[in-house]
């Protein structure tokens, strides 16, 4: 007898209690496949899925960032929600409050260690040289560790406190989740490297990667879900300012050089992966193929119902409505001195593009509506399967 059981969040006490009494029932051995119930996720990364470290602490975006869900600027860069937002909603958590801030924080339900431009390694340059986060993925493992320690000494404490931290085995079954990698690559084409150049540097990369998963594993996280990197040769920035030989670009109008170096990179990170999974046994770990499938929404973006696939939604002039000088919410100045305010497009729901680099929030949404239930994972278990080991 095989049971596919669909748990209600709000509701688990109550449906374990019913598939006990079935269990009970039951005279033959069950062998059952039950939705997973996380009750925290810890999240890693860049802005890709950042709900709020870098605006923490470096200052809020500006509008029209959010603007879709949110009505405000919300930490975000895109019009509304991201990839994370829609994975904590379909798990019935709140969404994740940034480690970072300050304010208005509840991290009972997880925490989110991402920030905008975070690299795996750490960087040689400023965020002010480079748009590069100091917050690089070494850094959000040292703020992890001090969570998981404080955390627990705060829950000790009688009052408020104690109301806004996990409970000790939120660690041990709380989803972790990765989105790291992207700016490691761009950051290296930004800084002159050629691809060749860049390549060279991904067995470091992932080491570092590597040193990380293995250590939230020795803090107790045996629940691992690992996005792999998008389609850089796709994002406006990159073909803005990275300009390739006509010969070298797609029917889509994508930069094969670098996409190819996103699906190396993505190689290599599969492979650490199945490496991983042997040297952690008690680990289960998801590999998901965003690039797989924000190119397919790129490739297929008319017959999914989106516009102008690699025009920016919220930017101003050149081949793409994108320049690296103007940003989404800052103003220009006309050759007739008028100034204009850069918004966003008439309607972002029809568009893939947010601001050059990042997604809107109906692309996001499109992405999370395909990897959801497993279908550009490996192993193809679904968000709420992903704590069984295939
Ligand atoms: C923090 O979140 C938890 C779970 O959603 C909730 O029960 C609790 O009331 C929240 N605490 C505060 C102070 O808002
Ligand atoms: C930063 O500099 C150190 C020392 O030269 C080097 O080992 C490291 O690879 C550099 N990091 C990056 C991201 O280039
Ligand atoms: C990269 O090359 C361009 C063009 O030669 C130059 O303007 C820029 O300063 C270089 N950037 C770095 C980080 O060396
Ligand atoms: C997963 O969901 C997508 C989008 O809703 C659908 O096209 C696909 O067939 C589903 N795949 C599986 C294996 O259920």
């Amino acid at each position: 007898m095989r049971l596919s059981w669909s748990l209600g969040t709000g509701n688990y006490a109550m449906d374990t209690c019913v598939l006990f009494l079935l269990l009970l029932l039951s005279s033959k051995p069950v062998s059952a496949t039950f939705s997973c119930y996380f009750p925290a996720v810890f999240n890693f990364g860049d802005s890709n899925s950042d709900t709020g470290g870098l605006a923490a602490a470096f200052g809020q975006f500006s509008s029209p960032n959010g603007e879709t869900f949110f009505h405000r600027p919300a930490g975000r860069v895109s019009d509304g929600r991201l990839l994370i937002d829609f994975m904590v909603q379909s798990l019935g958590l709140p969404y994740l409050s940034a480690f970072l801030d300050a304010l208005g924080s509840n991290f009972t339900h997880g925490a989110n260690f991402a920030t905008g431009g975070s690299t795996i390694r750490p960087q040689n340059t400023t965020r002010h040289q480079s748009g590069l986060s100091p917050i690089s993925l070494n850094v959000q493992s040292y703020q992890f560790n001090d969570f998981v320690v404080r955390t627990q000494i705060i829950r000790k404490v009688e009052g408020l406190f104690k109301e806004l931290v996990p409970k000790p085995e939120a660690f041990t079954h709380g989803l972790y989740t990765f989105d790291i990698g992207q700016n490691d690559l761009t950051g290296g084409l930004f800084q002159n490297l050629t691809v060749d150049q860049v390549k060279a540097s991904i067995p470091n990369i992932l080491g570092q990667f590597e040193t990380v998963v293995k250590d939230v594993y020795d803090k107790g996280g045996r629940f691992f879900w690992i996005h792999n990197t998008g389609p850089i040769g796709c994002l406006p920035f990159v073909l803005e300012h990275l300009p390739i030989d006509e010969r070298q670009m797609d029917t889509n109008g994508c930069a094969n050089p670098f996409n190819e170096l996103a699906r190396f990179f993505n190689d290599k990170l599969k492979d650490l992966v199945n490496q991983l999974r042997e040297q952690l046994p008690k680990a289960v770990i998801t590999y998901v193929d965003i690039y797989k499938a924000r190119y397919t929404l790129i490739s297929q973006a008319h017959t999914q119902g989106f516009e102008h696939p690699l025009r920016v939604c919220c930017g101003y002039g050149q081949k793409y409505n994108y320049n690296i000088h103007v940003g989404c919410g800052g103003k220009v100045v006309s050759k007739n001195g008028k100034e204009i305010f850069v918004g966003s497009c008439k309607d972002p729901s029809v568009r893939i593009m947010w601001d050059g680099i990042h997604y809107t929030e109906a692309a996001n949404k499109w992405v999370f509506n395909r990897i959801v239930n497993g279908s550009y994972s490996d192993p193809p278990v679904s968000l709420l399967m992903a704590c069984h080991r295939q």
